[in-house]
């Protein structure tokens, strides 16, 4: 295992460059086994996660190649509709082959997606979405079975927003017998893009606010040109919390600000005053942070993605700051650590109040999850002395070579083996 350590207090400056979507890149790529065809994907990101959707991909069937950030995939061959346990459970996502599987052989085996750090990772809305959808489902010794008796379409009105059931039920109703409606879908940017792939491929879907109706097709036709993923919004979050520290002064480029609405309204409410371009976030951070409250939720709310890099700026905030976790029940692992940092957090269930320090000191912290690893880093860089943070393999499921984004930003880090 590897661990990061970092010098602060760092002063950064600079331009960073955002990498394709984590969250679009996966969905995409389990896409492409819907249909059986050769596939060009560019602008995915080289992280772990992707590495183990195509690992998965491979494990099915499908031949890839991945150079610089394009991928090439040819899911021709792929014969088996199983998704094994050792695949599933390092990775949540993976659960969204479930869908492409069912659609293409109207079966599918995938293990159950284990919990992880930010709390249970349940599935009944995909189980109970498949259900009414036609598609029978058992849970067979930890593994959930799916066959299709009639894959007759239907409509299914999800009981909460949820990003990858919305992304299962568009996969499985491409190819059924007729119309299907889905009521109350998550809007993330990441489905549009799914949408936007598949209709790319001639499938036939209309999103009218939370109300997708795909008509279905009998086949998806050959690529006209390859697909290109939408930027990372939540590393350009990440890289906003850590623009809004003072002192900082960063340009982010090959971003889309249009997907980052909620966070850019936090950071101008911390006191930043930020510039923004078609592709571009510039900020110039306040020298005294203003304390805020921030409530997570589904987009276009404030993204509980973002919820830990943001703490992290608010820990040094004048007063006292409060951030509601309205999406996951366990999203909090980051504050033991921060607290090491000498940050002043208090936890009431899914409330978190933040009073403002004037410093912070080295810690040596442990990463839990991807995003809590992300506001780790922000709070070591803010830090007098040296930090290390630990379990780095977390941070890089999700972000590209962050280390060297910010060592080109004049962060002073180095990654060794633990
Ligand atoms: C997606 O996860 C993202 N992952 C997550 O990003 C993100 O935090 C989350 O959406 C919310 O925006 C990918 O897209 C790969 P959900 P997902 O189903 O789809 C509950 C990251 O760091 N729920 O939208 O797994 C669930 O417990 C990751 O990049 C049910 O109750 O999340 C949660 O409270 C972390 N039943 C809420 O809905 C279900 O059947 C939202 O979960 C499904 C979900």
């Amino acid at each position: 295992m590897e661990k990061l350590i970092i010098e602060g207090p760092s002063k950064l400056k600079g331009t960073v460059e955002i990498s394709g979507s984590k969250n679009s890149s996966l969905p995409i790529l389990a896409a492409t086994a819907l249909f059986g065809e050769e596939y060009t994907i560019k602008n995915v990101p080289r992280i772990s996660d992707v590495h183990t959707m195509l690992l998965l991909l491979e494990t099915l069937g499908a031949e890839f190649s991945f150079y610089s950030n394009d991928v090439h995939i040819d899911t021709r061959k792929i014969s088996k509709w199983e998704a094994p346990y050792d695949l599933v459970k390092t990775m949540r996502a993976s659960v969204v082959i479930w869908g492409a599987l069912l659609g293409r052989f109207g079966k599918a085996k995938i293990s159950l997606p284990g919990g992880c750090a930010i709390g249970d990772r349940p599935v009944d809305q995909h189980l109970k979405g498949f259900r009414a959808l036609g598609h029978d489902t058992e849970i067979v010794s930890g593994y959930l079975e799916s066959f299709t008796s009639n894959n007759t379409g239907g409509s299914y009105r999800f009981e909460i927003k949820t990003v990858t059931g919305t992304e299962n039920l568009i996969l499985a109703s491409i190819f059924a017998k007729s119309e299907t409606v889905l009521y109350n879908c998550a809007s993330e940017p990441e489905v549009l893009d799914l949408i936007n792939f598949l209709s790319s491929l001639g499938a036939k879907i209309t999103k009218t606010g939370g109300t997708i109706k795909i008509v279905p097709v009998s086949s998806l036709s050959k690529q006209n040109e390859p697909y290109c993923v939408i930027p990372d919004r939540i590393e350009a979050g990440t890289f906003l919390a850590l623009a809004s520290l003072p002192g900082n002064d960063i340009e982010i480029t090959k971003c889309a600000p249009d997907d980052l609405v909620s966070a850019i309204e936090a950071a101008e409410s911390v006191g930043s005053v930020v510039k923004l371009g078609d592709n571009s976030i510039s900020t110039h951070p306040a020298d005294d942070l203003n304390s805020i409250s921030l409530d997570t939720g589904p987009y276009p709310l404030f993204p509980t993605d973002l919820q830990a890099q943001f703490m992290s700026v608010l820990i040094l905030a004048g007063g006292t700051s409060k951030i509601v976790e309205n999406v996951f029940p366990n999203r909090f692992i980051h504050v033991a650590e921060l607290r090491k940092l000498g940050a002043k957090i208090s936890l009431d269930a899914n409330i978190a109040s933040i009073v403002g320090v004037r410093g912070l000191t080295r810690a040596s912290m442990q990463a839990s999850d991807l995003r809590a690893s992300a506001s780790l880093l922000i709070g070591a860089l803010s830090a007098s002395g040296r930090s290390e943070i630990h379990r780095v393999y977390h941070l890089d499921r999700g972000y590209e070579s962050i280390d060297n984004k910010l060592e080109s930003l004049g962060a002073k880090i180095w990654r060794k083996n633990e």
